[in-house]
């Protein structure tokens, strides 16, 4: 997957910029044809003259000694990926910032390429606000990060901070060029609809958007044509087609709208509106002792019930053990139904992890740990691809 990729290796300035030798030579090896930049800090570390002779090339140094006249600029054009490695806590910060001060950062600002930071850092350093903040910029503008691992640190403190080892990256970075996807068009639904009693209130629930999202940057990262029909505001990367809605009518319609191979249901839909819309909010002296309901369509049903259906994966937002969403797999006669008990905190609408149970179409189970909803994001478009198309 590497051989003949173009692939820019940034060192910065720590002390696991000697471990950026050995990954130089792996990329090497697996036929990668790299450069290299140094940062000023990074040569306090570790020498030019090793990444000579590593990669064949004089590493570059400077937007002004290089013999180009626009470095930064052919580098990022060059380049089918950037991998900083290690990244330093001053460089994250630079690089969250759009500052473009020295050969490395003005690249990175002109690239079009995926970038993999590999952060290394003291435990204080990672977990200070600025870097978590910082951290949180990189990944919504589209950045991806190897690490830190937890383990020995400089001056033999333990903590998370290490940088990831080359095997690590390696493997990160091949990930960066997996298009597995292969251009198939997949539609995924997020957040949760509002369904209006006057112009001010509404019925809604609590549902974020966060697991839908990141179902549609990992699609998209992985080369699905991906529409994303959400009420959510949050970001989506720009390869992301983004349909915002509100009501479950809305959506539905935007979602029939799509030809799609895969559709994805991570919306928490309601399952009821209100009968009747006030034209003008209800004013508390006119009173208002009930509200008649009627059922929403059920936007997974459409789709279901299409000739030459995609390949379906619904959701189920339950309070209780994973009985009921079996029961509701085969009731709705989807491919696959990710289960996810809400009442866990780690799980809940909003939440950043999600701790789920995989159920196919034959009333099979298959319990995932806790993790991130970006990982189960990774996993489950994974397992897509693995379903849709066995031999790979
Ligand atoms: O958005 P977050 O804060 O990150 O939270 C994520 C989540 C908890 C909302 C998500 O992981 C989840 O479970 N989504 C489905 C919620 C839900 O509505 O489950 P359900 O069991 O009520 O519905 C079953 C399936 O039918 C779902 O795929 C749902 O999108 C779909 N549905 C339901 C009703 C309806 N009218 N139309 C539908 O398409």
């Amino acid at each position: 997957m590497l051989n003949g990729r173009r692939v820019l290796l940034a060192v910065t300035g720590g002390v696991a910029a000697y471990k950026s030798a050995f990954l130089a030579r792996r990329l090497v090896e697996a036929g990668v044809d790299l450069e290299v930049i140094l940062t000023d800090s990074a040569t306090e570390f570790i020498g030019t003259q090793t990444f000579a002779a590593i990669t064949g090339r004089q590493p570059h140094r400077s937007l002004f000694e290089d013999e180009s006249v626009s470095p930064h600029t052919e580098l990022a054009r060059w380049s089918d990926a950037v991998v900083v490695a290690p990244a330093t806590a001053a460089t994250i910060a630079r690089i969250a910032n759009g500052v473009s001060s020295d050969l490395l950062t003005a690249t990175l600002l002109a690239t079009e390429a995926p970038v993999l930071l590999a952060p290394a850092m003291h435990t204080e350093m990672w977990e200070h606000v600025a870097t978590r903040r910082n951290i949180e910029t990189l990944v919504e503008d589209g950045y991806r990060l190897v690490g830190p691992e937890t383990g020995e640190l400089a001056g033999g403190d333990i903590g998370v901070g290490r940088v990831s080892e080359p095997e690590q990256i390696i493997e990160a970075l091949e990930a960066l060029f997996d298009q597995s996807g292969g251009g198939r068009r997949l539609v995924v639904t997020a957040g949760g609809t509002r369904e209006p009693i006057d112009p001010v209130r509404f019925l809604g629930n609590r549902s974020s958007g966060k697991m839908g999202h990141a179902i549609a940057d990992e699609a998209a990262r992985r080369g699905f044509h991906t529409t994303l029909v959400t009420t959510s505001d949050l970001p989506a990367l720009p390869s992301v087609k983004v349909v915002r809605v509100e009501t479950a009518a809305e959506m539905q319609s935007a979602v029939l709208e799509e030809e799609a191979d895969v559709a994805v249901f991570a919306a928490a839909v309601a399952d009821f509106r209100p009968a009747e819309v006030f034209g003008e909010k209800v004013a508390r002296a006119d009173g208002m002792s009930s509200i008649t309901l009627q059922s929403t369509p059920d936007i997974l049903a459409s789709v279901v019930g299409r000739q030459n259906r995609p390949f379906v994966v619904g959701f189920a937002a339950e309070t209780g053990g994973v009985e009921r969403a079996i029961e509701k797999a085969r009731a709705k006669k989807v491919d696959l139904l990710v289960y996810n008990n809400v009442s866990e905190p780690g799980s809940s609408f909003g939440s950043d992890t999600n701790e789920v149970v995989i159920i196919d179409s034959g009333g099979q189970t298959d319990p995932w740990p806790l993790m991130s909803k970006r990982e189960v994001a990774r996993k489950l478009v994974d397992l897509i691809l693995t379903t849709i198309d066995p031999q790979g």
